[in-house]
């Protein structure tokens, strides 16, 4: 159904302590004028932990509301003042968006809501709708398509993080790791298989430009990036701004099928990046264009800056 919800002015993010959201916040903060009002909602643990960071965010002119994400009462309370609900919340919340979306979908106040995306397309290809780290999401998306016809949903699909992907990977290097110090690379698959990332400072750049851009699309999916890269164009960049060549192994996709499905039937908690690795290596984070150009092309990182950032890290 078209949307008819007026461009976001008041926006409320939940998760804005986490991986993601943080950046995301960055980015709000950055472009403050092009809104009337940024808050988070965040937990009383976390408001307690991260007190400095809360008072920091005041002066910054962000408010602060503090409850729990699963008490209505304190959810109601909170989109009182705000249009806008973007929710960066983490894989192990995922579902307690239902109750976000519900409350949202009753509110006199909220008009748009971005759910927690921000990763691999979970709706790629009908083989998408088995992948195990994709069925909260799904769970989510159902929920918004057979119940939420009065709010404009925005989903941002960004590929993995290139600042994830491009680092160091102590406990399990099988995964695909890039070591600075020690200049060993582990690649995936060939080498040679195309992935599309996008930085993690752009993941937040790029949501504020959705934000920005007034759409009549509803549900409207972005499937943004910052640039696709093969892991072996990563390694030369990473000799090439060294100057010195790596040692190189790689995890062929056959054995990293092989450990994903150990890894799952044992618990292991990498068992989620075995899988979204697996599925990143056979090509499903590609697309013919990108969208955005859809939210008016905002600068973007590349490769290069990303891989000087990966050695600044390590160094
Ligand atoms: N593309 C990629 O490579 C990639 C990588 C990582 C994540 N992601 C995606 O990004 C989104 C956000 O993930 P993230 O890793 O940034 O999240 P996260 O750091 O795990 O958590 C984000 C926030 O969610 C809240 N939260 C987490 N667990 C909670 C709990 N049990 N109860 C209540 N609140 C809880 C916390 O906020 P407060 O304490 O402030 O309330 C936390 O700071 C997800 O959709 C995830 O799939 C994508």
């Amino acid at each position: 159904m078209p949307s008819d919800a007026p461009v976001p002015k008041k926006i409320l993010l939940f998760g804005a302590t986490g991986t993601i959201g943080k950046y995301i916040l960055k980015a709000l903060i950055d472009d403050k004028t092009s809104f009337e009002k940024i808050g988070i909602f965040t937990s009383p643990g976390t408001s307690k932990d991260k007190a400095d960071k809360m008072k920091y965010l005041k002066e910054k002119g962000v408010e602060v509301l503090v409850g729990d994400v699963n008490n209505e009462e304190n959810v109601k309370a909170a989109y009182k003042d705000y249009d806008t609900v973007v929710s960066a919340l983490g894989r192990n919340v995922i579902l307690a968006q239902i109750l976000l979306l519900s409350l949202a979908r009753n509110s006199s106040t909220i008009r748009t809501f971005y759910p927690s995306e921000y990763g691999t397309d979970i709706e790629y290809a009908p083989s998408s709708a088995i992948e195990k780290p994709h069925q909260l999401k799904l769970r989510v998306r159902k929920h918004i398509r057979e119940n939420i016809t009065n709010l404009s949903i925005t989903y941002l699909v960004t590929g993995p993080y290139s600042d994830l992907y491009i680092s160091k990977m102590d406990t399990a290097p099988q995964v695909g790791s890039f070591d600075v110090q020690q200049r060993k690379a582990v690649l995936l698959g060939t080498g040679k298989e195309e992935v599309s990332f996008t930085t993690m400072t752009d993941v937040g750049r790029l949501l504020v430009a959705a934000l920005k851009t007034p759409t009549i699309e509803n549900p409207r999916t972005l499937k943004v990036n910052s640039f696709t890269a093969t892991p072996s164009d990563i390694l030369a960049e990473f000799e090439n701004q060294m100057g010195k060549k790596w040692d190189v192994n790689y995890t062929s996709l056959g054995s990293l099928k092989g450990a994903e499905m150990k890894a799952w039937e044992s618990n292991d908690p990498f068992a989620t990046a075995y899988t979204l690795r697996r599925i990143w290596t056979e090509g499903g984070t590609l697309y013919e264009k990108r969208d955005n150009w859809k939210i008016g092309d905002p600068a973007t990182e590349t490769l290069e800056e990303q891989v000087r950032k990966a050695i600044e890290a390590q160094t």
